[in-house]
């Protein structure tokens, strides 16, 4: 047996017990109590690290999150919009377009304003869902958009910001009602112990 050969052998078994203890602290560690999903094969953890992250992901549908947002706490997180957007009747456009009405408005439609291509190559109008997509990340949601800000990671604060901006209208579009789909993906959830 060459040198080489036993020195990589102890290398890839150093890596293997590397791992295994990764695995084994991450099944066994108090503060992933709800993780059941690690099953144990022959004495060794078979994390299912698929449906593991899957659950890590989850993000209450927006229209779940609007039912119990407060719409009071939106100015607070307009306050973060506002060196470049108006939000009230009749405000002018400043680096952004004005954001009276814009629920329910097609998307990159007010009148006058130079919309990045990325955005007026974007079909439909706001509603809920397109609002959360693009607020969470508005390079991800609109790649190329000339919207210089990185996005509102809290999925309850755009909630409330959301909630806030349907009723900044001359006639409030009502809010969406959870779909079937919507219940039943966030009892799944709860169902599966994640938090
Ligand atoms: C640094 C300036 C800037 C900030 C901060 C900013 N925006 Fe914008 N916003 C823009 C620009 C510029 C556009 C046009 C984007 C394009 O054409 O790609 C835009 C577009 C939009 C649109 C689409 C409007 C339409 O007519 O289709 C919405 C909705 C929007 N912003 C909401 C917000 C909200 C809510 C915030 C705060 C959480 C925010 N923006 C923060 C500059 C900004």
């Amino acid at each position: 047996m060459s040198n080489s050969f036993l020195i990589f052998s102890s290398v890839l078994f150093a890596a293997f017990l590397g791992l295994s203890f990764i695995q084994v602290t991450k099944i066994y560690d108090p503060e992933h109590h709800g993780d059941h999903h690690g099953k144990v094969v022959y004495g060794f953890p078979v994390p299912e690290t698929v449906s593991a992250d899957a659950e890590e992901e989850f993000m209450t549908p927006i229209a779940v999150r609007l039912a119990g947002a407060n719409p009071a706490l939106g100015p607070k997180h307009a306050a973060k919009c506002t060196t470049c957007h108006a939000f009230e009747q009749g405000g002018a456009a400043k680096l952004g377009p004005a954001l009276w009405g814009i629920v329910g408005r097609d998307i990159a439609s007010a009148e006058g304003f130079a919309y990045s291509g990325a955005l007026m190559g974007i079909d439909g109008a706001w509603d809920a869902q397109a609002l959360d997509g693009f607020l969470l990340k508005p390079k991800a949601w609109a790649p190329g958009t000339k919207m210089g800000y990185a996005g509102l990671k809290d999925d309850a604060d755009r909630a409330n910001l959301i909630a806030w901006m349907f009723q900044q209208a001359d006639a409030p579009v009502a809010l969406p009602e959870p779909s079937a789909e919507d219940l039943a993906a966030v009892e799944a959830h709860q169902a599966s112990g994640e938090h």
